[in-house]
């Protein structure tokens, strides 16, 4: 397996853009305790408990977790029995994933990386997660991650991915929304759309955010067939 790309190695190649947005995840994380980070929960997503349960992850396979954040779900992930792996831009929330790990009695594969440039070869994982992450991401670097997320699965594998849709006009929340068909035109080169389902906002299907109750997108991606995913 390829060397982590550390967030400090990624700052120093990166643009300026990219270290202003590394330094800016940096700061979320070292200005308070983790428990109190508005989107941290310490149980697993619902949506995630519902895929897993539902068998749309292959049993026992290798999932990764982009934008893992502090490991909820990737912890959830290893006690259910995947080979669980999570990736941060944020050195200090993976510090404290890896912690939670430890604690746990959990090995679970934590390692600092931009989401964009990941540091595994083709074909690595059999499942992958997004749980707020995509919708965070600058959008030039919507097309670059959804090729590497295409990269490192196999062909058929599923990639479960949440995100805050672009009709929500809350102040609060990630600053580029995406619509319904801009994560189509981002992943259809690479994926099948399995199935889109929606949460509204106070809704039991609906996502609370630093208490406050947002709406969210839920799409279910397949990994096209085939080595390489058709040219974005
Ligand atoms: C809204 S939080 C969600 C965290 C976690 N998935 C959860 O459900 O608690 C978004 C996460 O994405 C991470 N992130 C943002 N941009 C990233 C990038 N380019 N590569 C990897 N992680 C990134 C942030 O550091 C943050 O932990």
């Amino acid at each position: 397996m390829a060397p982590a790309t550390t967030s400090a190695a990624t700052a120093r190649r990166g643009t300026n853009a990219d270290r202003k947005e590394l330094v800016a995840w940096e700061d979320w994380y070292a200005r308070q305790d983790y428990r109190k980070m508005p989107w941290h929960s310490a149980r697993p997503s619902p949506w995630l408990v519902r895929a897993v349960r539902g068998q749309r992850f292959p049993p026992r396979t290798s999932v990764l977790d982009l934008g893992c954040g502090t490991g909820s779900n990737s912890l959830w992930l290893r006690r259910r029995g995947f080979a669980a792996a999570g990736i941060d831009i944020s050195e200090t929330a993976i510090a404290i994933a890896s912690q939670r790990a430890h604690r746990a009695g959990l090995r679970v594969q934590f390692r600092t990386a931009n989401a964009a440039a990941l540091p595994f070869r083709s074909g690595t994982f059999g499942a992958a997660l997004d749980n707020g992450c995509f919708h965070c991401l600058p959008i030039r670097l919507r097309q670059p991650y959804a090729r590497e997320v295409a990269r490192v699965l196999r062909p058929g594998s599923p990639f479960l991915l949440t995100w805050i849709p672009r009709e929500v006009r809350s102040s609060l929340g990630p600053p580029h929304r995406p619509a319904l068909a801009e994560v189509v035109s981002a992943f259809e080169p690479g994926f099948l759309f399995a199935s889109v389902e929606r949460g509204d906002a106070g809704s039991p299907d609906g996502w609370m955010v630093c208490g406050t109750p947002f709406a969210r997108c839920t799409a279910l991606l397949i990994r096209r067939m085939g080595r390489q995913p058709a040219p974005w």
